[in-house]
């Protein structure tokens, strides 16, 4: 209910934003110059809000499969690197800790833990630092996936909020990032842990199923990941 009324103002959003970047591209005055880039800024911001709420509230589908976390993890850091949020300040290291780091998971919700988890620490280090991301194996059975940022930290009273939706500090956030997070972990039969140290930093963990890897292309098995699936008769009503 919720989601399909945020879907629907996606449309009227779009076209009041459209109308007011057309006024302010038009011979307007300087009084009202700032008025409209106001307007623009706040139809930004509302749109962002949407977007957020319907990712968590509307996921697409969840489809885990073996995937070596590091690597996906390393690729998803080098986009996230020419963002518009890190600075030359900012450093964003992807470490492979000891044990497997193949994980049986979602690639997409995993990318997405990273981009929440990740602009998360950064705008924790406004003055810059350092973003760790280590992925290592954890008793055969389990690969942790860790953010340790050098930020201003959690006290104990932003810990017990962090998951709560809507219930964020940062500047220009909708609250919804880690409550993704949290869902996404979940979604993996995981769990996340927060530590923090008011002005020291904090570090998020996931803990995800482990899986076992892959073949991967050049280790003699010409790159055949896994046997196409036989072909089997459409069930009734399947079609395009
Ligand atoms: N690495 C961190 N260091 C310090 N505080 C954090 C960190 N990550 C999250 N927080 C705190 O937890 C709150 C919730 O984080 P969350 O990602 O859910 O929301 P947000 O970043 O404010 O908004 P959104 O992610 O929807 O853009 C943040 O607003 C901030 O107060
Ligand atoms: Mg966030």
């Amino acid at each position: 209910m919720a989601a399909g009324m945020a879907h629907e103002l996606r449309n009227p959003l779009a076209a009041i934003s459209g109308c007011v970047q057309v006024i302010g591209r038009g011979p307007i005055g300087a009084e009202q110059r700032p008025l409209v880039e106001v307007a623009v800024q706040e139809t930004e911001r509302l749109n962002r809000i949407i977007r957020d709420f319907l990712q968590y509230a509307r996921p697409g589908p969840f489809q885990a499969a073996p995937v070596e976390l590091a690597g996906l993890m390393e690729e998803t850091a080098r986009l996230f690197r020419k963002s518009p949020d890190m600075s030359p300040r900012h450093r964003v290291v992807v470490t492979r800790g000891p044990g497997s780091t193949w994980a049986r998971a979602d690639r997409d919700r995993m990318r997405q833990v990273f981009w929440n988890l990740a602009g998360n620490a950064i705008k924790a280090m406004p003055e810059g630092g350092l973003l760790t991301v280590q992925v290592s194996g954890e008793g055969g059975d389990r690969v942790l996936l860790s953010f340790a940022d050098e930020g201003h930290g959690m006290d104990t009273d932003a810990l017990r909020r962090y998951f709560q939706p809507f219930e964020g500090t940062f500047r220009e956030g909708s609250g919804l990032g880690a409550a993704i997070v949290y869902r996404i972990a979940e979604e993996h039969g995981g769990r996340v842990r927060v530590t923090s140290r008011p002005g020291r930093g904090s570090e998020i963990q996931l803990v995800l199923p482990a899986a076992p890897p892959l073949a991967e292309p050049g280790d003699g098995q010409d790159g055949a990941v896994a046997p196409p699936p036989l072909a089997s008769p459409a069930p009734a009503g399947a079609g395009s």
